[in-house]
């Protein structure tokens, strides 16, 4: 297939947004063969199919690094609570919160879970997602927790979608631990790990570090195992309060530190050095109603690589729209329209480990997302807009939209 008359966005790091206007794009067996300046088009694959893009702009497919997007039930209550003045943290010490969603999960099957998960999937892809990252930390138990991985995995097989999954066992202590998390941690959380791992359930290893949650050495402990198995770790670090995780998250080369609010120079550092992705969550920011803003100058003078994602769950962001996190990225966070998008596709791509993706570039996946707008900060700037033209995953055509 050979994609003619388009201006390419294949945000490779040279020159702002990658830019390459007048472009073409080969693509075979589902790869990128060759992409460039049309004018400098090889001779040899003129003579693919040919679609003329009109000039559209053409991105790579996007990429949400940090979802719970299968989970059981809902949260409006809360959301009522919330603007009724209770706090997140007080919400979840009575009872409410992460815990309120584990019970509804634990009822739901895992075919219910699909069902569920599958409406808000379809809303990332109508927006030109071809990577959903989506994490377990429903279930706090062995079964629930593999049923949700089952469920994610499942995903593949019903819709064009990439899914990479991140083994949550940490999110919350049950409340039938409630102040024993150590003994949580060390009767179903390692236990569920090792389960899930032998069943092929996890590409990485999530943990929830912070007061309501878990300490640095819990998840010492948890990352510890990851390592044994040979599974990389990623962190939720410094999102209500500082307790130290992003630091945590670095010294064992963690894919990502998520949240980072209330991260320091000095976790900035940390990151730097160990080549560990910011992901910033705006969508979280926004429903918690949250002050403290994430050290992005920080981030920029360190060169840590900040990915946006939606953070899906039904709780502290029941956001299913990934151009609407580019919009609060650069709104709430100040982020250029360049930072944002690669936040969503480079960056996005390297907090999963993969590196054959989230670039337009010889070599790497035809997954490729065509808009109708003319420069990429379009993208951004819009709120609830979706400009989708086609998507293309696997170099294969995947929607049409009107
Ligand atoms: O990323 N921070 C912890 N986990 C989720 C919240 C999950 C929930 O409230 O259900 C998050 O914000
Ligand atoms: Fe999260």
């Amino acid at each position: 297939m050979l994609l003619l008359n388009a201006t390419l966005a294949t945000m490779s790091p040279e020159q702002p947004f990658g830019l390459i206007p007048q472009g073409a794009i080969a693509i075979r067996d589902g790869h990128i063969l060759w992409c460039g300046p049309e004018a400098e088009l090889p001779e040899e694959h003129r003579h693919a199919e040919q679609h003329d893009l009109g000039g559209r702009l053409v991105t790579p497919a996007l990429i949400d690094c940090h979802t719970h997007i299968v989970h059981g039930g809902n949260r409006a209550r809360e959301f009522e609570m919330r603007l009724e003045g209770a706090s997140y943290e007080q919400i979840a010490g009575a009872g409410g919160g992460i815990v309120s969603t584990v019970k509804a999960t634990r009822e739901a099957t895992e075919d219910a879970l699909l069902e569920g998960a599958l409406r808000r999937v379809d809303a990332l892809l109508a927006e030109g997602v071809s990577v959903i990252e989506i994490k377990s930390g429903y279930g706090l138990d062995l079964e629930t927790e593999c049923n949700m991985l089952r469920a994610a995995r499942r995903i593949e097989r019903e819709r064009p979608v990439r899914i990479r999954t991140s083994f949550l066992g940490a999110h919350a202590v049950p409340a039938d631990y409630k102040g024993r998390a150590d003994a949580y941690i060390d009767d179903v959380c390692l236990p569920a790990l090792n389960a899930a791992h032998a069943e092929g359930l996890v590409d990485a290893v999530d943990g929830f570090c912070e007061g309501i949650a878990f300490n640095t050495m819990q998840i010492g402990r948890v990352f510890d195992r990851a390592k044994s198995l040979g599974l990389p770790v990623k962190l939720h670090a410094e999102q209500l309060s500082h307790t130290g995780g992003t630091t945590l998250a670095a010294k064992y080369g963690a894919l990502s530190a998520d949240h980072v609010e209330y991260a320091d120079i000095s976790d900035a550092l940390a990151l730097s050095e160990a080549g560990t992705v910011a992901v910033l969550l705006p969508g979280a920011f926004y429903t918690l109603r949250e002050t403290q803003l994430p050290p992005v100058q920080a981030f920029r003078d360190q060169n840590v690589p900040m990915a946006l994602a939606t953070d899906c769950n039904p709780g502290s962001s029941p956001l299913t729209s990934l151009l609407l996190t580019i919009n609060m990225g650069c709104t709430l966070f100040r982020l250029t329209p360049e930072e944002a998008l690669a936040g969503v596709t480079r960056h996005a791509a390297r907090a999963l480990g993969l590196a054959d993706c989230g670039i337009i570039r010889a070599g790497l996946r035809a997954d490729l997302a065509i808009w109708d707008v003319d420069h990429p900060a379009e993208l951004a700037y819009r709120i609830g807009f979706n400009p989708l033209h086609l998507s293309i995953f696997a170099g294969v055509i995947k929607e049409r939209h009107v």
